[in-house]
């Protein structure tokens, strides 16, 4: 299990009586996280993008949000920019995809992998868009709001830019919607992850009906996996260095044990639904 973790940003060592330590979340303060954090950041996003089940989820938000040739769009908080790029190949030459991330790493990153399509990337914060009001045709944010001290005050923003009857998409987790079987422990050691708003993919609707977003849609997706080193590419539970920091070290062990046995028996399963939400800002 040597995929990267989102919340592993600092490396203290336990001893088996001490609590962990609660992590810093490098989500959100990318940049001013340590480099070999900042590493693990890009190689998770990469993981992530890269496991089918991501992909497979990608696919329907893309379907949903029905990228249209010559349309102006916006994707914030793009991490490595691979969605904007996608986005870019649907709008063409004749539109355009805005690529944000708060972070300069992510975006020096994203422009590092820049394929020719019509993709501006730049570094700006999703509660304060360097953009004028109702520039795009449709803005899209994912796995970003559940990082944020206020997702709904994000959520305006997103409004604020986008054009009176231009779409607003939020695709994000549910890390309270997991299922497992075959292993012990799952509830105790999740408990351990401070997920700043884990609920953020089931709680989108409501933020964004509130925030006056008319007709939405929403759509949940669970991803799946049966291995464990599988499941690590894309879920922290099971990162190694994620539960290093996040997680009691006796229980650790007992959980990482259970979970081998559940592997050599082959009946692990795990479960976690994200949801794709989308809605049009109201006509002026
Ligand atoms: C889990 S990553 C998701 C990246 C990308 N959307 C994806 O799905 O691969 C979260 C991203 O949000 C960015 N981010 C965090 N806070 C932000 C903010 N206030 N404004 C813009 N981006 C932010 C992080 O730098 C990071 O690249």
């Amino acid at each position: 299990m040597n995929s990267p973790s989102p919340l592993a940003q600092t490396a203290g060592s336990h001893s088996s009586s001490e609590a962990p330590q609660i992590p810093s979340n490098p989500f959100a303060h990318l940049d001013g996280a340590a480099d070999e954090a900042q590493r693990r950041v890009i190689r998770y996003l990469d993981a992530a993008a890269a496991h089918p089940e991501m992909q497979r989820m990608r696919s329907a938000a893309n379907e949903m949000f029905a990228p249209a040739p010559g349309e102006r769009l916006l994707d914030v908080g793009c991490g490595a920019g691979e969605v904007a790029r996608q986005l870019a190949a649907r709008v063409g030459a004749e539109g355009s995809v805005a690529a944000v991330d708060q972070s300069a790493l992510a975006v020096s990153v994203a422009e590092s992998r820049h394929d020719g399509t019509s993709v501006d990337y730049s570094v700006g914060d999703i509660t304060a868009l360097d953009f004028p009001g109702g520039h795009f045709d449709g803005v899209r944010c994912e796995r970003v709001l559940q990082h944020l001290p206020d997702p709904d005050g994000a959520i305006q923003e997103l409004i604020r830019v986008t054009r009176p009857g231009g779409r607003v998409c939020v695709i994000d987790t549910d890390w309270t919607s997991y299922v497992w079987d075959g292993f012990d422990h799952m509830s105790d050691v999740a408990g351990q992850f401070p997920f700043p708003h884990p609920a953020a993919g089931r709680t989108a609707r409501a933020r964004m009906v509130k925030a006056g977003i008319r007709a939405t849609t929403t759509l949940p997706v669970t991803l799946r996996f049966t291995v464990p080193e599988d499941a690590a590419a894309v879920v922290p539970f099971f990162d190694d260095e994620a539960l290093r920091i996040c997680v009691q070290p006796e229980l650790t062990k007992r959980f990482l044990t259970s979970v081998r046995h559940s592997a050599e028996r082959g009946d692990f399963l795990f479960a976690f639904t994200m949801w794709i939400t989308i809605g049009r800002v109201a006509a002026a």
